[in-house]
């Protein structure tokens, strides 16, 4: 099953999808607000936040499961000559260290189920990026996994157990081709 999840994304990435460079908004906007430090960047695809992470001064650990989105992250990681530590792991696996990172990030993955560890795994005061699809009822997606992989409007918050939200922002503007969320969290 893992290798045929892999199997999927690594042809995707062989056909050049996914493979955009500039990192996400988010990122762009929060990142000076936070100490520099230990990050986590899960399913980082092709290394668009973790290169701008690293860029930036972060001590960067970015683990996805596919092997070709890994090979474009690190050409470009050598290309630019930053450091990351680039995982290939399966991430409902991954066995994370406990209060060890000061920010966990990650964009355009489902983590329904990996929230509550992946609270442990920050450091109290560290903070957490998430962007992911949102499931709205009469949206026309026209692009994004489908419902059952996205949380419902204000789903997330109500998952998060140990952390205060510091920004949180639904975007569903009918001139998107999917509907998002952003946040913005800070562990307790
Ligand atoms: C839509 S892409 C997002 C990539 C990147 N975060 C971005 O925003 O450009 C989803 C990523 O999740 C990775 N992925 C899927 N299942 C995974 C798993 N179980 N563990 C780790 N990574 C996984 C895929 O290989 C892919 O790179």
């Amino acid at each position: 099953m893992k290798r045929k999840k892999a199997r999927k994304w690594d042809k995707r990435y062989s056909k050049g999808d996914h493979t955009a460079e500039s990192p996400t908004n988010l990122l762009k906007k929060w990142h000076d607000k936070i100490k520099k430090g230990k990050a986590l960047d899960i399913a980082c695809g092709a290394g668009k936040n973790s290169l701008y992470l690293a860029k930036k001064g972060f001590d960067v650990d970015a683990t996805d499961i596919s092997k070709k989105a890994l090979e474009i992250a690190s050409k470009r990681s050598n290309k630019k000559d930053l450091d990351v530590n680039w995982i290939k792991d399966d991430f409902e696996k991954t066995k994370l260290p406990c209060r060890y990172y000061d920010l966990v990030i990650s964009t355009n993955f489902y983590l329904k189920r990996d929230i509550p560890r992946i609270e442990k795994a920050i450091k109290n005061k560290g903070w957490f990026f998430y962007k992911h699809h949102l499931d709205i009822e009469n949206f026309n997606i026209i692009k994004g996994p489908p419902k059952k992989y996205r949380f419902k409007p204000n789903e997330i918050k109500e998952d998060l157990k140990n952390m205060e939200i510091h920004y949180y922002q639904e975007i569903r503007s009918s001139g998107t081709s999917t509907p998002i969320f952003e946040l913005v969290a800070r562990k307790e």
